[in-house]
């Protein structure tokens, strides 16, 4: 199975993905955290990402696709994977079509993380991450057992750089944008799944699932 996680930024999609790949056995590939790697390893590719990282705009089509497509010739994806964060462009979900058809396979269903941008902005402001897991936690929602310290490694948290006020605004402009026409290139293949990610991070996984199997979609 094939899926792709689509949301705002702090809709709640890497959470989700962690969450939804473990019960269904699926990868999870997360574009955002590809680059961060890319950036912490200091690889050329991160000191080309990072400065549009920062910005909080999105890097090229060109360069996120051969990331992506690269990923998923990986072993794991083979018998499928979540895809978070890709595509983000109608260029990019185009490319992704074709990457998948040419394994005989396709998009089995997009699933929209819905969430009101004001609560988006609490969301971020208040996001730690682990530096082994990048298990996202929320100092108010979702703390660590221990401040500071991841509950499943141990890793230290951290807060990204692009979670700061002025580049969350600029990310929120850019998903409304570029990224929001996905919902009707997906909504025109049928392949659309929408969510209330208000709801609690349990209840929401429960809704994918169940989304999931409302429309008759099972492993593969
Ligand atoms: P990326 O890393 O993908 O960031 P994003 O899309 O901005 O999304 P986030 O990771 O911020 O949010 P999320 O939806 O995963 O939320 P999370 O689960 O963490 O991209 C970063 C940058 O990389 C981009 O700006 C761009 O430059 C580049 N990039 C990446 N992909 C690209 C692409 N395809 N093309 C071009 N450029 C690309 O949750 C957020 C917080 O909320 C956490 O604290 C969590 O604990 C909490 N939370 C989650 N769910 C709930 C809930 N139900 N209730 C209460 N709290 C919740």
């Amino acid at each position: 199975m094939f899926l792709v996680f689509l949301g705002a930024p702090g809709a709640g999609k890497g959470t989700q993905a962690a969450i939804i790949s473990q019960k269904l056995g699926l990868a999870h590939i997360a574009s955002g955290d590809l680059f961060r790697e890319a950036v912490a390893k200091g690889a050329e590719l991160g000191k080309t990402v990072k400065a549009y990282m920062d910005k909080g705009v999105l890097v090229p089509d060109k360069v996120t696709i051969q990331l992506v497509s690269e990923r998923l010739n990986e072993p794991d994806c083979k018998s499928g994977c979540i895809f978070d964060g890709f595509p983000r462009t109608i260029e990019q979900a185009k490319a992704l079509d074709e990457m998948l058809a040419s394994r005989n396979a396709a998009i089995d269903k997009a699933v929209y993380i819905k969430v009101p941008q004001k609560e988006l902005l609490k969301r971020l402001g208040g996001r730690w991450i682990c530096r082994v897991c990048q298990t996202p936690y929320h100092e108010i929602t979702s703390p660590p057992k221990v401040p500071g310290k991841c509950d499943k490694c141990g890793g230290k948290l951290y807060q990204r750089s692009d979670d700061t006020e002025e580049t969350i605004k600029e990310r929120l402009r850019v998903y409304f944008e570029q990224t929001t026409p996905l919902l009707d290139y997906y909504k025109a293949a049928d392949k659309l799944v929408t969510v209330n990610g208000e709801l609690g991070i349990e209840e929401v996984a429960e809704e994918i699932i169940s989304g999931l199997r409302l429309k008759s979609v099972e492993p593969k």
